[in-house]
């Protein structure tokens, strides 16, 4: 099982939209049966997944601590877990962090948000070794503001060139418990859902790749 995390200690940048349509993606890309893994029951990707008519991806309630003993039981059934985070420290992740395959830190387009990233979520992100994109959320296309704050993410490491933009669809799907894929299959936001999740994807086959190949070394 393929464990994809998504974080930013800021709140309300598109965690839990960007979440449950990464695992909806994965799902309608027939690339194997997905889990969503949300550590409050209260959040936002609950309310959503109790609004939702249908009854996949099916969502783990799972504490943080609880984590590391209840993925086994996940890994047997599930492909790829995506797994929501809150707008908290993101130090209480540090053991969900290093077993993830790939981290996912959706990034607002604004100062602000970047100078918090960097003060809080980056230096717990970079201290677990594990592989981090950062993808442009509710984003506006052409922008400045888009473009210097891609500029200034890739200081720092691989921002997907796919954004995120700021569209109504998402808000609505939010209420209705479905995805921009459910809603508008030929629109644009399913789309960039589309090519995000392409990239995820691509992003995790690379990195295990790598190391099959590492573990097939002669070493004489
Ligand atoms: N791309 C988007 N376009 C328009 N609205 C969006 C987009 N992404 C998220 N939203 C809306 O913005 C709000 C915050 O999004 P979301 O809940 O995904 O953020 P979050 O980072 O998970 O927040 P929190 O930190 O509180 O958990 C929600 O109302 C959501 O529907
Ligand atoms: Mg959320």
């Amino acid at each position: 099982m393929k464990t994809i995390v998504v974080l930013n200690s800021k709140g309300g940048v598109g965690k839990s939209n960007i979440t449950r349509h990464l695992a909806v993606a994965a799902e309608m890309e027939n690339a194997g049966a997905a889990v969503l893994c949300d550590t409050d029951p209260q959040s936002s990707l609950a309310d959503w997944w109790n609004a939702r008519p249908s009854e996949t991806p099916p969502l783990a309630v799972v504490g943080v601590t609880e984590f590391s003993s209840k993925q086994p039981v996940l890994a047997s059934r599930f492909h790829y877990l995506f797994f929501d985070t809150a707008a908290a420290d993101a130090e209480q992740y540090a053991e969900v962090l290093r077993s993830a395959d790939l981290i996912v830190i959706p990034v607002v387009p604004s100062p602000d948000d970047v100078r918090s990233l960097n003060r809080l979520t980056l230096p717990v992100v970079k201290k677990s070794g594990r592989p981090f994109i950062f993808v442009l959320s509710k984003a506006r296309p052409g922008t400045q503001l888009l473009i210097s704050t891609m500029g200034a993410l890739s200081e720092h490491g691989v921002v997907c060139q796919t954004i995120i933009q700021q569209r109504e669809g998402y808000a609505k799907a939010a209420y209705a418990g479905s995805t921009m894929l459910e809603d508008e299959p030929t629109g644009k936001g399913a789309a960039e859902i589309r090519e995000l999740w392409d990239f995820v994807k691509s992003r995790i086959d690379e990195k295990t790749n790598l190391s099959k190949k590492a573990k097939g070394l002669l070493h004489v």
